[in-house]
């Protein structure tokens, strides 16, 4: 096993109280695997990659559980340690192509300057000029790979002077600059057009293909999810309420919430007569339902969801957080 996060909690104090934003969420990543982590906004998914990291902001912090990274345990290392893991082990690429480029600085020199970061080239028998042209053919090749066109004359301008979905072919190739295993992606593609998003997720596919690098795809949208990945975890209110295949969680979704959000995409189920939306609103965190946090939403809910629920396994990688299921 790649990845294996064992009951992670990641916890914010604020003055109206503590919000469980990772409220112990077990995941497991196999090499070259790619697993959908879906949710509406604000369930808490942004925060369990960053935990990953180990870049959680301020007021927020990993108050338990455990990341072990090729049996590893990443919460145990130095913060020295884990800054060399950044990039070279696992990398990130966010919503915003902004928060990852610098706007002063020519893309191309960004890239190169994440492979010097890693020491890439550090062959101490070259010199210093060998190095610069080593590095910069390197680029040149990783904007050929994430189809940015004519890398030679891209490489010397400013990411203003990129599109949105060249600019986010720009930070993927920052992220593939160092040939991570894993592959963090923060809703990558949803501040782009569909066109583009396509392009950027099929981009993201054939990389996982030849370099066989993993990767955690952190969307809203279940259908760009059941696209793209192998496996498929839900998470509401900081917890996963169900993971497993994704063929499996599409055909027949178990819990009422992932139901809820198959039926609220349109492409994926056609033959259904109408897209429902999941009625009520996400929970706010610093006031949730003491039992099952989905109780308030639910067309199914019976007396024992006052209770809180644990996650059932029922065989095959098939997990759910459901009383309807013994
Ligand atoms: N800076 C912060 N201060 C307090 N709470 C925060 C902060 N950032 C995030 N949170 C809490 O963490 C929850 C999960 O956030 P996030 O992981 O960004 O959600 P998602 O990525 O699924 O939209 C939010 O709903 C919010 O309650
Ligand atoms: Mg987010």
């Amino acid at each position: 096993m790649l990845l294996e996060v064992n009951n992670l909690q990641t916890y914010f104090q604020t003055s109206r109280g503590s919000i469980k934003a990772v409220d112990g969420v077990s995941i497991k990543l196999e090499q070259g695997e790619i697993l959908g982590l879906v949710g509406e906004s604000g369930c808490g998914k942004s925060m369990t990659l960053l935990s990953l990291l180990r870049l959680v902001p301020h007021p927020g912090a990993i108050v338990g559980g455990e990341i072990l990274f090729q049996g590893g345990d990443l919460l145990k290392k130095s913060s020295r340690e884990m800054t060399r893991m950044r990039g070279r082990d696992l990398a990130m690429i966010f919503q915003d192509p902004m928060t990852t480029l610098n706007p002063v600085f020519k893309v191309g020199e960004q890239i190169r300057e994440s492979l010097r970061i890693h020491n890439i080239f550090n062959q101490s028998r070259f010199s210093e000029r060998k190095r610069l042209k080593q590095e910069k053919e390197r680029v040149i090749q990783l904007m050929e790979e994430t189809g940015i066109p004519s890398p030679m004359d891209r490489y010397y301008e400013y990411p203003h002077q990129f599109s949105g979905g060249m600019q986010q072919r720009a930070v993927i190739a920052i992220a593939l600059s160092c040939e991570p295993k894993i592959l963090l992606a923060d809703e990558p593609t949803t501040a782009l057009d569909v066109t583009i998003q396509a392009q950027i997720l099929n981009l993201m596919e054939r990389i996982n293909r030849s370099h066989g690098m993993a990767v955690i795809l952190v969307t809203h949208d279940l259908g760009v999810a059941a696209e793209f990945c192998r496996r498929i975890a839900v998470m509401y209110a900081g917890k996963i309420i169900e993971q497993g295949l994704t063929d499996e969680i599409i055909e027949n979704p178990l819990h009422p919430y992932t139901q809820g959000l198959l039926r609220s995409i349109p492409h994926i189920v056609p033959d259904k007569p109408r897209l429902r939306p999941i009625r009520g609103t996400v929970p706010d965190l610093l006031n949730l339902p003491p039992g099952c946090t989905f109780l308030p939403r639910c067309d199914y809910a019976v007396e024992v969801c006052k209770e809180p629920q644990e996650m059932r396994d029922l065989g095959n990688g098939r997990l759910v957080r459901c009383a309807r299921y013994k």
